[in-house]
């Protein structure tokens, strides 16, 4: 098999430790792998020449890409690529239209509470003079406020006060995510990797001292946890209402049970992989195989039959 991963990282970074872990998984598998750059496809929309270029060249068919998008800013322009792709009928996942719910919290939420999955009561307000009664709602401070597009923590503030809360929402956006501070877990959250409908890793992450949040690249530690049955309900669930082939799902732990916080559309899994023994890359390139498998008996082969 090719198997193609396709990164969104800048072209003067190195490729992702994650990356360079699913290339080395698919080669012990006995397939070939590249990763593409995203910055170097051209879309050409002219009836006649290839839609998508690689380097100047005709994008090479690959049996099946696996999609990385690190995107934090023109989430839809970014994904743009992923859907030509789509259209082009090339096989992949996860797709543009679920990296779409993921990118924005707002959206999130909402699908996640349609689905009857436990979450922090949130509020999402648009003026200032809803700021007391949605506080009131959420339990009183501290809150978090959350920027709808962010990740690796950066975004989530936690508020202690109203004249804090006052002073920090500008209102120099749209709307604004308050969400209920979930005291009891204490800095702690659990990251459960899901693919194809199976947990297939997890672990506690404890946010370093001082710190609320728990994302690793602000100095959370993973270590070895034992989810409930309830706790990998929830993930499942979640990862499915956002129709993700693979999600890293963060759970906390509540007085009242497990409530998620956010689903990622591409969790990184360097800790994951280091404090388990689960093996996240082989596990991706494994069902990167089965999804093409599939793909190709549905379309009988053919790289249009999308
Ligand atoms: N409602 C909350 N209560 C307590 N801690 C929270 C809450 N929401 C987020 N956090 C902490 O902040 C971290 C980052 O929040 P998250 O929503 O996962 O955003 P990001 O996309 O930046 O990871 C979480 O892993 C958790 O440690
Ligand atoms: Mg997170």
């Amino acid at each position: 098999m090719k198997i193609g991963i396709l990164s969104f990282r800048s072209s003067n970074n190195h490729a992702s430790k994650e990356e360079i872990r699913i290339k080395k998984e698919a080669k012990l598998a006995g397939h070939t792998s590249r990763i593409f750059r995203a910055s170097r496809f051209q879309m050409v929309y002219d009836q006649h020449s290839p839609w998508l270029l690689y380097d100047g060249k005709p994008f090479p068919k690959y049996d099946v890409v696996i999609t990385r998008p690190s995107v934090l800013k023109n989430v839809d322009l970014h994904v743009a690529l992923i859907e030509q792709m789509e259209l082009m009928g090339v096989p992949l996942f996860n797709d543009y239209h679920s990296i779409l719910k993921t990118k924005n919290k707002i959206k999130t939420m909402q699908i996640l509470d349609h689905a009857a999955i436990p979450i922090p009561k949130t509020v999402v307000i648009r003026r200032p003079e809803d700021i007391k009664q949605a506080v009131k709602s959420l339990g009183g401070f501290p809150v978090i406020v959350k920027h709808p597009v962010g990740s690796f923590g950066s975004g989530v503030i936690i508020v202690e006060s109203m004249r804090g809360l006052q002073s920090y929402l500008l209102w120099d956006k749209p709307m604004y995510l308050l969400q209920e501070y979930v005291k009891y877990s204490k800095g702690k959250d659990i990251r459960i990797f899901v693919i194809n409908g199976q947990v297939v890793g997890s672990m506690m992450r404890s946010a370093k001292k001082g710190e609320f949040r728990s994302n690793i690249e602000l100095g959370g530690k993973g270590s070895v946890v034992d989810i409930t049955p309830e706790e990998a309900n929830i993930a499942l669930r979640s990862v499915q209402a956002l129709d993700l082939k693979y999600g890293g799902v963060d759970v906390m732990r509540s007085k009242a049970g497990p409530v998620v916080l956010e689903v990622n559309s591409n969790p990184g899994f360097k800790e994951l992989e280091g404090v388990s023994d689960s093996n996240i890359a082989g596990a991706l390139v494994e069902y990167a195989v089965e999804y093409a498998e599939r793909r190709t008996q549905v379309n009988g082969g053919s790289l249009n039959g999308v």
